[in-house]
């Protein structure tokens, strides 16, 4: 298997509903695709990843491209010959990052979401690790095995597991 982690930014605002959309139209796709997939967004920035079978994961990333608006897709990480999927639960979810108390707790003081998503040089294990946590918070949240098991993991999921902090 397959995984690319990538950040990308809107070029156009969008709402918190119109991402709910977004994402819940990537999940449908994903899961006839097989791929799984998880997400943070704060202030217009993703850091997005997906996981599955080369070809599917491909596929995917193809139409990620081609959707018209977002700019600056920077591939952070990729891992071929993933041995189980490191974000299975969903084929899709989204979680908002955008509370400045919260990374200042996490990352000190002086720093806000944004800054760390947009303007960093985004280190692979720094984005994995974030990536990670927001994924398990998720995951504990809706009691959701992070680790699913069975030949088809990546639910679709409920708007209300789109979590704001
Ligand atoms: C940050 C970001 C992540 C995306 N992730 C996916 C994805 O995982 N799968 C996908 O099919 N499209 C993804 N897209 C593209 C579109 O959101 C998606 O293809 C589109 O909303 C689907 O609409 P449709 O299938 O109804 O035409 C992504 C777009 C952005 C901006």
């Amino acid at each position: 298997m397959l995984q690319i982690v990538f950040r990308s930014h809107l070029t156009k605002l969008l709402s918190y509903t119109d991402i709910q959309r977004l994402c819940l139209a990537a999940a449908r796709n994903n899961r006839k695709a097989g791929v799984s997939g998880f997400m943070i967004e704060c202030g217009g920035v993703f850091l997005v990843s997906i996981e599955g079978e080369h070809r599917d994961v491909h596929g995917v990333l193809d139409r990620i491209f081609q959707y018209p608006h977002h700019d600056g897709i920077e591939i952070v990480y990729s891992e071929e010959n993933l041995g189980r999927r490191r974000f299975g639960a969903w084929a899709m979810n989204v979680m908002f990052m955008d509370d400045d108390v919260f990374w200042q707790t996490v990352f000190g003081s002086g720093l806000s979401c944004d800054e760390i998503l947009l303007h960093r040089t985004m280190e692979p294990v720094f984005a994995l690790g974030l990536l990670a946590m927001a994924y398990h918070y998720a995951c504990s949240r809706t009691k959701i095995l992070p680790s699913p098991v069975g030949a088809r993991p990546g639910r679709i999921p409920r708007i209300s597991h789109m979590f704001r902090r």
